[in-house]
């Protein structure tokens, strides 16, 4: 189903913050630290609305940072309750304002919604209520939704099945929660096409577009299914279909704690994840992976490997570098063709697809609609599809055949970093087990792989440690206005991993190549001064990549670039050419880009700091793109 919008685009809400609680404590306080941990989520208003215990709707809601809504509700409180529902909104249209901001009230001020998506049809639907004499407050698709299910509250005087009666009448994507307030204790969800999770409490329930959202209250959760409706109380958890029948949601264990997702004393979440690093590749390998390089993962046995004659990775952004990176291993190690393409592209091209295509999404997130949809047409072509993933029970995950989870721990900072790693490494875990299952991975080559990988959250140690040489670097450019990356073979995604960084932290042009294509036009734009990272191939490797990328410095350099290496340590032959050489420990070929890229994140971020920017959130971007 294509969401395609008619007439001006709707006031959209994509990527936002969702939080709802039934229990005994005060629920203004469950859901103002709710949203505090769905922040990084990217959102530019707040709002909230509570069932009082004097049996009143009362709501507030207001455009900016939650802070704002923080300090008009410290300085006049809402009366008490312990039923609510609250959201962040980012607007990716017209700017964001008190009116439009969630809650949207309805039915006499006595029904508050908060909406996250889009509802394709809301013209024609409000058109229809307009004409009836319905009136509105803002020009939002969400109120709309509201509207409509205070009218069928008032017809049915029962919140549930008035969330069914409307549902069905919505188009586009859409999270709703909704509470009345002669209805109090209850709270009701729908969900279509956009993330939203059931916290199971000890005499009070929780929901959130993530589990960030109650995690510190409870870790038992259930995942939502596509086209469900959930009534939450503080005792009960009800779920059914959009038609009406009952449902059984998975329950799964969220496997960090609260603190994981505090900043924990560093200066941004990105510098705490950064750090992570290396235990982010540690955990993605826990378990899985025995001395000798026997690959055990239980949850992938829900694929027929034997049908699988070629691997298709669908992606974005870092997530799709990291696809990239992990596919020169996989396919060397699995001896099957492997191809990475771009979600957004994927999905609107024809490719020969069939049940011996696997089809495998690789997103942090979980919830990224270009990656979402992808998968869907890949299950449509007939696909078997495998998600990897770092967010239990996302909805990429749901609707896979099978997961493989990266256990990264929650990132928050906008900008990726430990997933890269992890998502890598998770690649080629698959990569061996494929290879393993198809007999052609040696007993030598897998136990030597197995030792490297092993050895890598201590090398990855090492590299985190050249952050204070990274941020002096970063101090002499904070005012560049252009960077390039060049790598070849594995070192190309890295190149291209570094260069999105510095995009969206520094807000610089920078620009990752193949280090071969420079002669091919690129070499045009090297002028004195220009400054370029090149990540350099060990010299102990047999094939020629190594002499290939030092002419490709001598080339540059040459006409006055400005060069960073990233070379192995004791690389002599680079010395001469680089006007400064960033050392990695020797590591085996598929192991050193996970190495090289760990300065070029601290780089991103240093530089960013250096230009006094925002870190973890940087303008015009969210940590999930829920939106196509
Ligand atoms: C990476 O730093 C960016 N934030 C972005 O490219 C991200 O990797 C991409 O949007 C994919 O997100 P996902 O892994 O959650 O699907």
């Amino acid at each position: 189903m294509r969401l395609v919008s008619e007439g001006p685009s709707p006031r959209l809400n994509a990527m936002c913050g969702i939080v709802g609680y039934v229990g005994q404590r005060s629920s203004s306080e469950v859901l103002m630290s709710g949203l505090a941990r769905l922040e990084y989520r990217g959102y530019d208003s707040a709002g909230v609305a509570i069932v009082s215990d004097s049996g009143s709707l009362v709501s507030h809601k207001r455009a900016g940072k939650l802070g704002v809504l923080a300090e008009d509700l410290a300085n006049s409180p809402l009366e008490s309750g312990s039923t609510g529902i609250a959201h962040t909104r980012w607007a990716t249209h017209g700017a964001p304002t008190d009116a439009n901001a969630h809650p949207h009230l309805a039915d006499d001020g006595k029904l508050a919604l908060i909406h996250n998506g889009i509802i394709e049809n809301f013209h024609e639907l409000k058109e229809q209520l307009v004409a009836s004499g319905e009136t509105f407050s803002s020009d939002t698709d969400s109120e709309v939704a509201a509207v409509l299910l205070g009218i069928a509250y008032r017809e049915s005087r029962d919140l549930t099945q008035a969330m069914v009666n409307v549902v069905g009448r919505l188009e586009g994507a859409f999270t709703l929660l909704i509470v009345h307030e002669d209805a109090p204790g209850v709270v009701v969800g729908a969900r279509r096409n956009s993330p939203l999770v059931i916290g199971v409490g000890e005499g009070e329930n929780f929901l959130g577009s993530d589990v960030a959202a109650f995690v510190a209250y409870t870790h038992k959760a259930l995942a939502l299914g596509q086209d469900q409706i959930v009534t939450i109380t503080k005792d009960s958890i009800d779920v059914m279909s959009f038609e009406g029948e009952v449902v059984h949601p998975p329950e799964f264990t969220i496997d960090w704690d609260a603190s994981a997702a505090d900043k924990g004393g560093w200066s941004s979440f990105m510098a705490k994840e950064i750090s992570e690093e290396p235990e982010a590749v540690a955990n993605t390998l826990r378990g899985r992976l025995s001395p000798e390089g026997e690959v055990t993962i239980p949850e992938l046995d829900s694929l027929d490997v034997s049908l699988i004659d070629r691997v298709i990775f669908i992606a974005c952004g870092t997530a799709a570098y990291a696809a990239m990176l992990g596919a020169y291993a996989m396919e060397k190690w699995s001896g099957i063709p492997v191809t990475v393409e771009l979600s957004h592209e994927f999905r609107y091209r024809d490719p020969v697809v069939g049940a011996g295509t696997l089809v495998v999404s690789v997103s942090q997130s979980g919830e990224t609609m270009d990656t979402l949809m992808a998968v869907r047409y890949a299950n449509e072509l007939g696909a078997q599809t495998l998600a990897i993933c770092n967010t239990q029970g996302a909805t990429i995950p749901r609707e896979s055949d099978a997961t493989l989870y990266t256990h990264a721990g929650p990132e928050v900072a906008v900008a990726s970093t430990k997933a890269f790693l992890s998502q890598t490494i998770a690649v080629y875990l698959l990569g061996l087990y494929l290879g393993g299952h198809r007999g052609f991975v040696s007993a030598e080559l897998a136990a030597q792989t197995a030792q490297d990988l092993h050895n890598l959250p201590g090398q990855i140690q090492e590299m985190v440690s050249t952050g204070p040489r990274i941020k002096e670097l970063a101090g002499w450019m904070a005012d560049t206005r252009s960077v390039l990356y060049l790598g070849r073979h594995v070192g190309y995604p890295v190149a291209l991993e570094g260069a999105l960084k510095l995009k969206e932290l520094a807000y610089i042009h920078a620009e990752g190549f193949a280090a071969g294509e420079l002669k091919h036009g690129p070499i045009a734009l090297i002028e004195p001064g220009q400054i370029v990272f090149v990540m350099v191939p060990s010299p102990r490797d047999p094939s020629s990549l190594h002499n290939k990328v030092v002419s490709n410095i001598q080339e540059i350099r040459a006409r006055g670039a400005r060069v960073i290496a990233i070379a192995e340590k004791g690389d002599a032959a680079v010395l001469p050419y680089a006007d400064e050489v960033i050392a990695i420990p020797p590591a085996s070929p598929f192991m050193e880009p996970l190495l090289s890229v760990v300065p070029l994140h601290i780089f991103g971020m240093e530089l960013a700091a250096a230009k006094g920017l925002d870190i973890d959130q940087p303008r015009n971007l969210a940590k999930s793109v829920t939106v196509e």
